[in-house]
């Protein structure tokens, strides 16, 4: 039997919610994701929440909600998944990337000293591998000046910072409920904000840039969310603290048996994490290492694979073909932007199975199979 790097946990309780959604004939955006917003807000400990179709919609809605857009530049870390950059570029923005601690992977806030400009308008951490950025060292970064902070909790939900949820302590979080996700919907995403502006504007973008029917104050996007993502959310959201958990547990158990053989995950003193993905850091045998995990049963993951400003679309945002808004990125070049930790971690790291319903023996049988292989490399 393989054991796959992650896989949703959904149980009979969805299957019933979802199923009278169904028979009450009602499935697009209504009373459940009315009442999946303020759940989710009162568990990140934030005002409000606007729920939508997917993550990427939800950082591309918090951006124009922020009033960003052509002429603005966003940080990103260098080390992430491609839509913390693409939705930067979908509001007509440019974004600017920024290194990672080697250690935990979020964004290096000396790094980011040294690419603020006058253009800066927002900055966004990503709590990657369900690990808290340091938002405190990037607040006292920016000092007084007039920039946001736009939490990408996409792979963090319910991970604590200093004892606080991330997600509640920018001007904005957007998460994603995407199936291999600490909690998910099928597809969705949400933002959180404490912010009324940031607030109502983004439930206008989202919904057309109506603010009532027919009334289109704003350019804006179908990016609702549908009853049936909001009745499965209800349900996970419950179990969230649960999941988390086991994660953190499993989590424990891979350090455990593993440290001394590979760097196991590092935890800064400031985080709670919750372990979206285990990172193990296994040095220059790395693809040989997920070849011999994956021949054993093992479907371990490789790193995202290069500093997102060299992925291939990045040296094209001028070209028409690559970019429709290429107009607003004529003589952008990201080619002599050099992150090295990112680019370490692109080429070091691999991630071992975790999921919130993996079974005892499973565990156990990632444990045996990744000691054999590390202590072969
Ligand atoms: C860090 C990060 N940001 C954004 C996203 C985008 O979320 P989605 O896939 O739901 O669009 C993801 C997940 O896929 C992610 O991991």
């Amino acid at each position: 039997m393989m054991i796959p790097i992650a896989r949703p946990c959904l149980g009979e309780e969805e299957i019933r919610e979802v199923k009278k959604v169904i028979e009450s004939g009602m499935i697009a955006q209504g009373k459940l994701v009315k009442e999946f917003e303020e759940a989710f807000a009162s568990y990140i400990g934030s005002k409000y929440a606007v729920a939508v179709s997917n993550g990427t919609a939800a950082l591309h809605v918090a951006l124009i909600s922020l009033d960003v857009g052509p002429g603005d530049e966003v940080a990103v870390p260098s080390y992430t998944f491609y839509s913390t950059a693409s939705s930067v570029i979908l509001s007509g923005a440019r974004p600017v990337f920024i290194d990672v601690d080697v250690r935990t992977g979020t964004m290096d806030p000396n790094n980011l000293a040294s690419k603020i400009t006058s253009k800066t308008k927002v900055i966004i951490p990503v709590h990657i591998h369900g690990h808290p950025a340091d938002l405190d060292s990037i607040r006292e970064v920016l000092g007084g000046r007039e920039i946001c902070i736009l939490e990408d909790s996409a792979q963090a939900h319910g991970a604590l910072y200093k004892g606080s949820k991330v997600g509640s302590l920018g001007e904005a979080g957007a998460f994603s409920f995407y199936p291999t996700k600490n909690m998910t919907t099928g597809e969705g995403g949400i933002i959180t904000t404490d912010d009324e502006y940031v607030y109502e504007k983004a439930r206008a973008i989202r919904d057309q840039g109506q603010v009532s029917k027919y009334e289109h104050h704003y350019v804006g996007f179908n990016y609702r969310m549908t009853e049936i993502n909001a009745a499965i959310g209800i349900v996970q959201l419950k179990k969230l603290d649960e999941f988390n958990a086991r994660r953190r547990e499993i989590a424990s158990i891979y350090t455990q048996e593993l440290s001394g053989l590979v760097d196991t995950p590092f935890v800064a003193e400031w985080a709670d994490p919750v372990w979206h993905l285990y990172p193990v850091r296994v040095g220059r045998r790395r693809d040989e290492a997920v070849k011999r995990l994956r021949y054993l049963g093992i479907l371990a993951r490789p790193a995202y694979p290069m500093p997102l400003q060299k992925q291939p679309v990045m040296s094209r945002l001028a070209d028409r073909k690559y970019n429709f808004l290429h107009v607003l990125f004529k003589g952008v070049s990201y080619s002599d932007i050099e992150t090295p930790n990112a680019e370490k971690l692109a080429r070091e790291l691999l991630y071992l199975p975790i999921y919130s319903c993996m079974k005892d023996e499973e565990v156990k049988e990632v444990v045996e199979k990744a000691r054999r292989v590390f202590k072969s490399l």
